[in-house]
């Protein structure tokens, strides 16, 4: 049984301890925006924040995870009231297929967490690991773009998550 947190609610989790956070997350806690792309650490598709930090779930087993906070992008905002990094996606059109957007959102929120003000060189440099097989990159630069500025103005660069 490991405890840990997601997207601000303390869970117990009874799997076996070497189970990647990837199938924690989708079988037991139905929480199925991180995807399934390659289960190898090499596409981003299923990546999530741990302690802020942008992860790969499908190869960070659960023994790791005992008391760490783990952030989806459910825990971004909801339907009725996504917060700025789903909204910055959203307006600019950025997903195509959306296979790899929850993971695209995912690192895009843990860069601007730590640097509110990133350049285009830092955000490109930060979405690197994410890979989107539909050619959307310019407008999703255009979405974290969007998001940085939404996040400023409404002083949210730490507190996107709804809890
Ligand atoms: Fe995890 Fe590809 S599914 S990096």
């Amino acid at each position: 049984m490991v405890s840990l947190t997601v997207n601000g609610q303390r869970h117990e989790v009874d799997a076996e301890p070497d189970t990647p956070l990837l199938y924690v997350l989708r079988d037991h806690l139905a929480l199925n925006a991180a995807k399934f792309g390659c289960g190898l650490g090499q596409c981003g598709a299923c990546t999530v924040m741990v302690d802020g930090v942008a992860v790969f779930s499908c190869v960070m087993p659960l023994l790791m995870l005992e008391d760490r906070e783990v952030m989806t992008v459910e825990g971004l905002g909801t339907v009725e009231n996504p917060g700025p990094m789903q909204r910055a996606f959203m307006e600019e059109q950025a997903a195509q297929c959306g296979y790899c957007i929850a993971g695209m959102m995912m690192r895009a929120q843990a860069l601007l967490q730590g640097n509110p003000h990133a350049s285009d060189a830092d955000i490109r440099a930060a979405l690197e690991p994410n890979l989107c097989r539909c050619g959307t990159h310019m407008r999703i630069l255009r979405a974290v773009r969007r998001a940085a500025t939404m996040m400023q103005s409404a002083g949210a660069e730490t507190t996107g998550a709804v809890r």
